[in-house]
């Protein structure tokens, strides 16, 4: 069958940052960056206060020229083909300039205008952003009245006003409080279940855990990981706590494990031994096949997994605040 719209058709990577590099003097703000976010997903880009997470959206979204890579939108470039990748992507950037005398409903239709939106369509797309957002109420309001969560809310609103496939959302919930943090998770989800390919960052991993498929964490400039959460945890080399219970006494089981220079033995009791493994999801699975094998029953093998933060901590080696 032909594609009534052809740039639909695409099916490569929405987004695709190629070897990107950004330096501002002697500071190299992005180093060698690169990443995918296929359609319809949520990439998470995590990192602390200056690691480049700004400096790449904005190059992403054609406000910004890298020193050398490219930042891809459906396959078009950022950098040489601006016009029609700032037609297909909306960006919230991470601060809202101040506009004077307007109000929410003349701010989203000078948006719309600005996009070229005329006729019913306009009325149309500002009824479905306003209700989508939840701005409805908020229509008569002046824009230099509102509270964080609702500037937020009206930032997201002008970057959906033209319907485009690709989101770059700088930091939308910093600053929001619980409630709004969970009514934007839902929104997030909605548009990605509506096929929308979405960038959104954030300082704070736990923030976006549940909102994304997949993350990437950035810190001077170089991304460090990406994956989902399970796989970059799973990759990690750590310290995981485990604890077996054995049917009967420890001492079998303490003599396999004592065959694994990277466990260490932190208690033993009469059924229960507490130890910890260096290695992630593969290390854990040998220790587990080894004790089976040498015929320990087990009754339980349970390993604590590492919080958000210290999955965080452990990537930037703590020299993240
Ligand atoms: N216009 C500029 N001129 C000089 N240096 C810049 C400029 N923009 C960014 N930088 C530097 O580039 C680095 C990355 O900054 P960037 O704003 O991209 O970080 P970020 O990850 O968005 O941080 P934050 O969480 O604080 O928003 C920082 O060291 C910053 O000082
Ligand atoms: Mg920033």
């Amino acid at each position: 069958m032909i594609s009534k719209a052809p740039f639909l058709s695409w099916d490569g990577p929405v987004i695709e940052l190629q070897d990107l590099c950004r330096n501002f003097g002697d500071t190299r703000a992005v180093d060698h960056v690169s990443f995918t976010v296929p359609r319809g997903s949520v990439f998470g880009y995590i990192g602390p206060n200056g690691a480049g997470k700004t400096t790449s959206m904005r190059i992403l979204a054609t406000l910004g020229l890298p020193t050398s890579g490219d930042a891809l939108v459906e396959g078009l470039s950022s950098i040489n083909d601006p016009e029609r990748v700032r037609a297909r992507l909306g960006f919230m950037p991470d601060s809202f300039g101040t506009y004077a005398d307007t109000n929410c409903a003349e701010y989203l239709d000078f948006f719309a205008r600005s996009q070229g939106l005329i006729g019913r369509e306009r009325t149309r797309r500002l009824r479905w952003v306003m209700d989508f957002t939840g701005m409805r109420s908020l229509a008569s309001k002046p824009v230099r009245g509102l509270s964080k969560g609702m500037r937020q809310r009206l930032c997201l609103g002008r970057a959906l006003i033209h319907d485009p496939a690709v989101l770059i959302l700088d930091e939308p919930a910093a600053g929001l409080d619980p409630r709004a943090r969970i009514d934007l998770r839902r929104i997030i989800r909605s548009l990605a279940a509506d096929n929308k390919t979405i960038l959104i960052s954030s300082h704070i991993l736990t923030e976006l855990a549940e909102m994304c498929d997949r993350v990437g964490i950035i810190e001077q400039g170089e991304l460090l990981a990406t994956g989902t959460f399970d796989e970059i945890r799973g990759t990690l080399r750590q310290n995981r706590d485990v604890l077996i219970r054995v049917a009967g006494t420890t001492e079998a089981a303490l003599r396999s494990l004592a065959t694994f220079e990277d466990v260490e033995v932190k208690s033993s009791e009469e059924h229960r031994v507490h130890f910890t493994i260096d290695g992630g999801d593969h290390r854990q699975m040998e220790v587990l096949r080894v004790l089976v094998e040498a015929g320990i029953e087990l009754l339980e093998f349970s390993s604590k997994d590492d919080s958000l933060e210290d999955v965080f901590l452990q990537i930037t080696d703590g020299r993240v605040q």
